[in-house]
């Protein structure tokens, strides 16, 4: 669950600014009624709620740090309309009640809890309907190359483990090219993995080959030396470097001795034009999925020496894209 920041919520700051903005640079500026009676009205719960909950967490009076859930947005938005339209105008002759101003509070109230019901799920629950047509969109059959790459190498094997899975794209593939395999799969977005396992049905594979698990890495233990290899898709890249090596030594623990590992992952080439491309892509990348999933990964952190670390070695790898992408094949020897 993510954390809310009180005062330095995204859309607390922006509100306050309105506010300000509104206040000291509009009004001394305009005598127009719009802008001297309802123009902030809206803005009470967005820039107001999370200061008061700030309070209330440093009083002991909140119990937690999770969004504001609409109970706590309704109650204070009832209360509020009480004291400031019924209450005030009884008690203070320069105060009016003007019921519009509820309907303003109202607009503010819907746009607030609409928000941050959004910002409070989890990981990649929000992107999870969008993911296969943003990747047919801007990268085309690019990221889908990388992970059917090594795909034939995958023959022998039985038990595959693909940490990340998300959508699902390679598993049709997958278990089309070999038929002994069997996969599990697993993601910390439940939405994701509905949207991999309607996936999976629609391209009629045998639902029995398939095992979905909800869960989080490196937090997920998965039973020890048990799958002859493990598939991270474009997965490693969310980490920062100690949760990374966490993930890796939680995965390497599941591999059995003789496993293979395929990566396909974004990547930084060495010098030139290629890498300035590759990091203003990153730069773009890190910062949406920052904003849109709270990733914890700011930068990319190359897994490389975790996976030797672990006994496996680089067999082949596969650049494209003028280097910002590659598919590897690593394997242990048993
Ligand atoms: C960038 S997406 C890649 C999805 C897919 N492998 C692909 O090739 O498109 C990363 C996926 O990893 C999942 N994920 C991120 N952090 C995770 C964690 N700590 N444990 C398990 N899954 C995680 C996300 O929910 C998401 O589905």
């Amino acid at each position: 669950m993510r954390r809310f920041r009180y005062g330095l919520d995204p859309l607390c700051l922006l509100s306050c600014g309105l506010y300000a903005a509104c206040r000291w640079l509009i009004r001394p500026h305009t005598s127009a009624v719009f802008w001297h009676s309802y123009s902030t009205d809206y803005l009470f719960i967005p820039a107001a709620l999370p200061l008061m909950l700030w309070v209330y967490r440093r009083l002991g009076l909140r119990a937690h740090d999770q969004f504001p859930d609409w109970p706590e947005i309704g109650l204070h938005f009832v209360v509020w309309s009480i004291a400031a339209e019924g209450v005030a105008p009884l008690l203070f002759k320069s105060a009016t009640g003007d019921w519009w101003d509820v309907v303003t509070y109202a607009v503010g109230a819907v746009i607030a809890g609409g928000w941050w019901t959004l910002a409070s799920r989890p990981g990649f629950d929000l992107l999870a309907p969008h993911y296969t047509w943003m990747e047919k969109v801007l990268a085309g059959p690019r990221l889908q190359r990388c992970r059917t790459a090594w795909i034939d190498e995958l023959a022998g094997t039985r038990r595959l483990l693909v940490a990340g899975v998300g959508h699902g794209p390679a598993l049709a593939a997958v278990l089309r090219r070999n038929p002994d395999l069997r996969v599990t799969c697993v993601d910390a977005s439940a939405r994701m993995l509905t949207v991999a396992r309607r996936r999976a049905r629609r391209a009629g594979l045998d639902m029995s080959r398939l095992e979905f698990v909800h869960a989080s890495l490196p937090a997920w233990r998965p039973p020890e030396a048990h799958y002859d290899a493990i598939a991270t898709h474009f997965f490693l890249d969310c980490f920062p470097p100690r949760e990374l090596a966490a993930v890796i030594a939680t995965l390497a623990r599941a591999a059995t001795p003789g496993a293979l590992w395929v990566v396909s992952d974004f990547a930084l080439p060495a010098r030139g034009p290629a890498r300035w491309r590759a990091r203003a892509v990153h730069k773009l990348m890190y910062l949406f999925f920052r904003l849109t999933t709270g990733l914890p990964a700011r930068r990319l952190t190359p897994p490389d020496t975790l996976l030797a670390a672990h006994g496996f070695r680089l067999q082949q790898r596969a650049t494209q894209d003028w280097g910002l992408l590659h598919a590897d094949l690593w394997g242990r020897q048993g």
